[in-house]
């Protein structure tokens, strides 16, 4: 009925409650999710497009409403103490073949700019996968 092939310990399958890290070697910590699917967070960005010193900065966070089986969709936005840029990820919660959990997310990056003309250039995009770093219980 529940959880997949392995009945001893079925694993965690697409809870965001957790440490993750991602392809650019970026970690972040999600707390628990709430019952109207709230969430914070921390976030520790490996790179940096500022000549700052980087910090680890908050997350603030949404899920879909979802059960335990389902692959919620989910947003979050990274309120970046260390530069004036403001970074949003959107994505999805997947279990893949081995039965691991992925989050494949987009992710838009707007940076300040001094004024209007310099607009275009303010905004980055990108993707980002991340997996789980640890396991919790
Ligand atoms: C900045 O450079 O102004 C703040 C840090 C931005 C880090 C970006 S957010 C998207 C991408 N994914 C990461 O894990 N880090 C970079």
């Amino acid at each position: 009925l529940c959880c997949g092939t392995n009945s001893e310990s079925p694993p965690l399958q697409c809870k965001l409650t957790g440490n993750w890290t991602n392809d650019l070697g970026s970690n972040m910590t999600i707390g628990e999710v709430n019952e109207k699917g709230n969430f914070v967070g921390s976030y520790h960005t490996a790179v940096t497009s500022t000549m700052n010193k980087i910090q680890l900065s908050m997350l603030h966070g949404s899920q879909h409403p979802t059960n335990q089986k389902s692959q919620p969709t989910f947003g979050f936005t990274v309120n970046w103490t260390f530069s004036d840029s403001i970074t949003v990820f959107v994505g999805q919660c997947f279990v893949d073949k081995e039965g691991r959990e992925v989050l494949k997310t987009m992710w838009l990056l707007r940076s300040h700019v001094d004024n209007i003309t310099n607009d275009w250039k303010a905004t980055r995009v990108g993707t980002n996968v991340f997996t789980r770093l640890q396991l919790q219980k």
